[in-house]
């Protein structure tokens, strides 16, 4: 048997447990996952346990920096964004770790839009922080020729700027958008489910910037609704979610899950 978990904290009401256990099902798959809440103190003597007794788990905020110097080993991407979501525990008990949102972000917007070139004009971040690095890291993967980044506090988007070569925008100046812009993506908690809105007037985007943000409850945020309305192409984030779980499925179980229209119902169902 197969068993899994995600660790964070608060983590009352996390879609994974859902996602793995619905995969785990569909493939025949004998494995549970479930959903670990952690108190930071508590981290250490958890993960020992999960070291004797998993072969897997997630990791969520605040986790995801405090797991860096705990895995023996890391995948490219979880170095250089300094962040792990994704730990796979060895027989010998060691701990390989992964980010997969890099990937989860990028894979999203291709299976909504296979024809989207990422190398085309300049795409705009807005936030400076874990999710920020994530994808600025998968826009450089892609090739975005230039990445824009704006962020309330500056000096936040400035330790993201220099490492990935990306270019300031007052948080002030946010809406003076690039005639070029190619896409737009909110990674702050604004727009989401008991959070104030993302002021953000999108009079002056082009029509053909995709729009995508990462807030997925609710799915339609307020700034996915305004660009649906003046005709802009949008991407949800629920798919990030679904998508990042798919690499962790994967290197626990051997099977590479699919994300299906079904699953994503399923989602949207359960979520508060
Ligand atoms: P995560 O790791 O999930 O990306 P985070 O590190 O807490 O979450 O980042 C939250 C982002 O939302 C930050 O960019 C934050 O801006 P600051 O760096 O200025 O804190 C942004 N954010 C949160 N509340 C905001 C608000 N009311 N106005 C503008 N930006 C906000």
């Amino acid at each position: 048997v197969i068993k899994a978990c995600v660790i964070g904290h608060p983590l009352s009401h996390s879609l994974s447990p859902l996602i793995h256990n619905h995969w785990f099902q569909t493939y025949g798959i004998e494995g549970i996952y479930k959903a670990m809440p952690v108190p930071p103190e508590q981290l250490l003597p958890t993960i020992e346990i999960l070291r004797q007794n998993y072969n897997g788990f997630n990791v969520t905020l605040p986790f995801k920096r405090t797991l860096i110097p705990l895995c023996q080993t890391l995948g490219s991407t979880a170095q250089i964004i300094a962040a792990v979501n994704t730990v796979t525990v060895g027989q010998d008990g060691s701990f390989h770790g992964r980010n997969t949102d890099t990937y989860g972000f990028a894979q999203n917007l291709q299976q909504k839009f296979p024809n989207f070139d990422w190398r085309k004009g300049s795409a705009l971040i807005l936030g400076a922080g874990g999710a920020a690095r994530a994808i600025a890291y998968a826009l450089k993967e892609k090739g975005v020729a230039k990445i824009y980044i704006s962020n309330r506090t500056s000096s936040h988007a400035a330790a993201l700027s220099a490492q990935f070569s990306l270019e300031n925008l007052k948080w002030d100046s946010r809406e003076n958008f690039p005639a070029d812009l190619n896409l737009l993506i909110n990674t702050t908690s604004l727009g989401m489910k008991g959070q104030p809105p993302l002021d953000l007037d999108l009079s002056s985007l082009p029509s053909s910037t995709t729009v995508y943000d990462i807030v997925y409850a609710p799915l339609i945020t307020p700034m996915l609704q305004a660009a649906q309305t003046r005709g802009n192409p949008i991407v949800t984030g629920i798919g990030m979610l679904l998508h990042q779980a798919v690499p962790a499925f994967e290197v626990w179980t051997g099977v590479r899950p699919e994300v299906t229209p079904e699953l994503e119902t399923i989602l949207l169902q359960a979520m508060p």
